[in-house]
């Protein structure tokens, strides 16, 4: 426990998407920090479930935050807390060929992965900024550096939310404020089980990926969670050519399949 992290961003935490997987992360993690934690996500039993779990208090919302009635239902129930850290965790990818996919999947992918994190940090960060002090974490991934097919749109949504999140980065350095984008490569949850056949090399564990992004708050704009994902973020970033780096991640991804949509040219 990293002294003072309560201090710096408490009492109070929001974890947008925390029912399981990296949310549920989050939340174990910040609850060893001592925060207390609002607990978002649709479904209301694991919500529960988990806030029984957390050693400190908890308010559970169930609420789709792809909508904006969604993201009014999570901002009323923080009405009198002192939101101190918001992690901007959850997210939807749709998978197969961008021309075969219905339009809506691809907007409820922009609705959750871009707006979500957007409206959060509009509703949360003035008022952080006004206290002179908390902390803004937006999960991006590795899948967002580069072209991705057949996940073509989410990898441009975690591309727009790493860019946010570095941008305002920048523009709030000196207030206390610190805003972070986790670069996550391949993460043991139960939404990349059900996607993936076989688990990538170097798939990290939820609680790996949540403790290596509250340690990098305040130490920079990005954290890649993992010295294997660094190297390999480095080699498609900055050594080879956009092309083969669209073409390793597509081959890596192939055998990624979502029921009753059509795998890409790749896939
Ligand atoms: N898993 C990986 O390999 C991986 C790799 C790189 C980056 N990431 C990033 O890490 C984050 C977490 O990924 P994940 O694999 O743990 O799972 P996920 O499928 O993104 O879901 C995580 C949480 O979000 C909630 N959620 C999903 N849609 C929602 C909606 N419309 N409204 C409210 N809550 C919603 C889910 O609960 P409900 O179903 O109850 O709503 C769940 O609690 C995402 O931002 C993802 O892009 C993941």
């Amino acid at each position: 426990m990293r002294a003072g992290f309560a201090d710096r961003y408490g009492p109070w935490a929001l974890v947008a998407g925390a029912s399981e997987g990296l949310g549920a992360g989050f939340a174990h993690a910040l609850a060893g920090h001592g925060l207390n934690l609002v607990l978002a996500a649709r479904r209301a039993e694991p919500l529960t479930a988990l806030a029984d779990a957390l050693p400190t208090s908890t308010v559970t919302v169930s609420a789709d935050l792809s909508t904006m009635e969604g993201l009014r239902a999570v901002v009323d129930a923080t009405d009198g807390l002192d939101v101190g850290l918001v992690v901007a965790n959850a997210a939807y990818s749709p998978i197969g060929s961008f021309v075969s996919m219905d339009p809506d999947l691809t907007r409820r992918a922009v609705d959750l992965n871009c707006r979500m994190p957007l409206e959060l940090a509009h509703r949360f960060l003035p008022p952080m900024v006004a206290r002179g002090r908390g902390g803004f974490i937006v999960m991006s991934s590795l899948a967002g550096m580069q072209g991705s097919p057949p996940i073509t749109a989410y990898a441009a949504t975690k591309a727009f939310g790493a860019i946010l999140a570095e941008g305002l980065w920048a523009e709030l350095r000196g207030t206390g404020v610190d805003v972070l984008t986790c670069i996550a490569g391949a993460v043991a949850t139960p939404n990349l089980a059900g996607a993936k056949a076989r688990p990538a090399p170097g798939t990290q564990t939820p609680d790996q990926v949540a403790r290596a992004a509250l340690r990098g708050l305040g130490r920079g704009p990005r954290v890649i969670p993992g010295l294997g994902m660094r190297v390999s973020s480095a080699l498609m970033s900055r050594l080879l050519p956009r092309r083969t780096a669209i073409a390793i991640i597509a081959r890596a991804s192939r055998d990624l399949r979502a029921p009753g949509i059509p795998a890409g040219p790749t896939g």
